[in-house]
């Protein structure tokens, strides 16, 4: 790292750290390890929204380096589509994590913050918005892989659901997901989304074919079973509404 780079993460550490000793503006935040000279920093984050165990926030450019292991690490890519077969390099990862901090209204990603320390454990999108059809892909993944099975990776997905149909206003949030992946499918169906169709034989893995299953919500059903964060947050929208 150029001296120059340096210099800059220090700032900006020192930045941090006067906002965090006059305690100003930001509402929440969380230490992660930093690989800059090895000092643990730390990392001013808003959250957008807060549930039990989980809050989601934005993406920030200090995540570079974790979704970087987390994006090379095949125990979690095999999951993950296309993501298995590739190798990526920092530079690759930048270059995504640039493009994801943009603010694009068709693709919203979340940092997945476990409380009580907020430490960024995965990452949940809502990709492929269709504002005129009201439609939307959500997809999730927890890098932390001995995390998985503990229930974080449901209620990341309620709390994108809640901003999906209750900030969005999008009507169905659907899903692919591979037939091998059998805790993902279980976290799925526990949220609520139901079996919507099958591609067959649509990815090769492990010398064989494998379906893609299509799973869905509506926001109806959402409301229905899942006390909405966002509609107890934003009350003067809300308190005439019935759904
Ligand atoms: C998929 C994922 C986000 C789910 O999050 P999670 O926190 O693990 O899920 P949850 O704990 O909320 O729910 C998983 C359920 O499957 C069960 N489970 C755990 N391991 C399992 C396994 N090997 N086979 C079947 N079910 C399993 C859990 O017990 C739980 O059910 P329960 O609440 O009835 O006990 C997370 O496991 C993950 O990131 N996996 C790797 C990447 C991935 O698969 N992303 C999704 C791509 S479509």
């Amino acid at each position: 790292m150029s001296l120059l780079l340096i210099l800059l993460e220090i700032s900006d550490i020192f930045l941090v750290l006067v906002c965090k000793i006059l305690n100003t503006g930001l509402s929440k935040s969380y230490a992660i390890p930093s690989l800059v000279l090895g000092i643990e920093v730390v990392i001013m984050r808003p959250i957008v929204i807060e549930g039990q165990s989980i809050a989601l926030g934005p993406l920030v450019k200090e995540d570079l380096e974790r979704l970087w292991y987390w994006m090379n690490d095949k125990e979690v890519t095999q999951y993950l589509g296309p993501l298995f077969l590739r190798v990526f390099s920092l530079e690759a990862e930048r270059k995504w994590l640039e493009k994801a901090l943009e603010a694009d209204d068709r693709n919203i990603f979340f940092a997945i913050l476990l409380k009580p320390d907020y430490e960024h454990i995965g990452n949940v999108g809502l990709h492929k918005i269709d504002y005129l059809n009201r439609n939307a892909e959500v997809a999730i993944f927890i890098g932390r892989k001995d995390l998985w099975g503990q229930g974080y990776g449901s209620e990341a997905l309620i709390l994108a659901l809640d901003i999906a149909f209750n900030v969005l206003e999008i009507n169905t949030v659907y899903l692919r997901v591979m037939e091998y992946n059998e805790r993902a499918i279980k976290c799925y169906s526990k949220v609520g989304f139901k079996f919507a169709g099958r591609l067959r034989q649509h990815i090769y893995r492990g010398g064989r074919y494998w379906d893609i299953i299509l799973m869905d919500i509506t926001r109806e059903e959402f409301n229905k079973t899942h006390r909405s964060i966002i509609k107890s947050m934003c009350k003067d929208i809300f308190q005439n509404k019935k759904t």
